[in-house]
C-alpha cells in the first residue's frame, strides 16, 4: 500500500492546500494530512480547528482516502509511525524552493528511504498563503476563494478584528 504524508502548519488550511491535497490524493492509496503542533510557535487556529478544517475540506470534495492527524517533533518519525514512504509538499515561488531544499536535505539525512515529492501550486494559488488569509480576514476583507468554501464563514468569523 502506497502511503503519502502531507504535513504543514495549515494555519489556516487554504484553497492552495486543498488543491495539493486533492492532486496528491490521486497519487497514493492513503494520504495523511498532518498538522504540525509546534510548541515554540503560537498558531492562530488550534490544532483541533485546523484538523476540522482539513476534514471538512476533504469531505467537500468527497475524498475518501484521506486521514487527518497531527504530529509534534520530527516529521520523519511521524512518517515512519504511519508507514509513509513519501512526503508531499507544495511549491509556489522561489522562496519556497530555498526553504524546501533545507528541509529536504535534513529529512533525507535522517531518513534516506523516505522520498519527498513536490507539486507545483496552480498559478492562481502561487501567491496565496495562510499569512495572507489571516491578514485579509483580520481587516475584514473578503476571503472568498482563498480558503475552501465549506470553511469560509467559520474562518472569517474567527479572524475578524474585534
Ligand atoms: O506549512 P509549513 O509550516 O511550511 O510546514 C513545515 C513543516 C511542518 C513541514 C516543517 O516545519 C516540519 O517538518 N517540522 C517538523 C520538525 C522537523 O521534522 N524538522 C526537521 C526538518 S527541518
Amino acid at each position: 500500500m502506497k502511503i503519502g504524508l502531507y504535513p504543514g502548519s495549515f494555519d489556516p488550511f487554504t484553497s492552495g492546500h486543498l488543491d495539493i491535497l486533492l492532486r496528491a490524493s490521486h497519487m497514493f492509496d492513503r494520504l495523511y494530512a498532518a498538522v504540525l503542533i509546534n510548541i515554540s510557535k503560537q498558531p492562530f487556529f488550534t490544532a483541533d480547528e485546523r484538523i476540522l478544517q482539513i476534514e471538512a475540506a476533504a469531505a467537500s470534495l468527497n475524498l475518501k482516502n484521506i486521514t487527518v492527524g497531527s504530529f509534534s517533533g520530527l516529521l520523519i518519525n511521524y512518517a515512519k509511525e504511519i508507514n509513509a514512504g513519501f512526503i508531499v509538499r507544495g511549491l509556489r515561488a522561489m522562496t519556497d524552493f530555498e526553504y524546501e531544499i533545507q528541509i529536504d536535505a535534513m529529512n533525507r539525512k535522517l531518513a534516506p528511504e523516505i522520498e519527498t515529492v513536490y507539486l507545483m501550486a496552480k498559478p492562481e494559488y502561487s501567491f496565496l498563503s495562510s499569512s495572507v488569509v489571516k491578514e485579509v480576514g483580520y481587516f475584514g476583507g473578503s476571503i472568498e476563494g482563498l480558503v475552501p468554501e465549506v470553511n469560509k464563514n467559520l474562518i472569517a468569523e474567527r479572524l475578524i478584528r474585534r
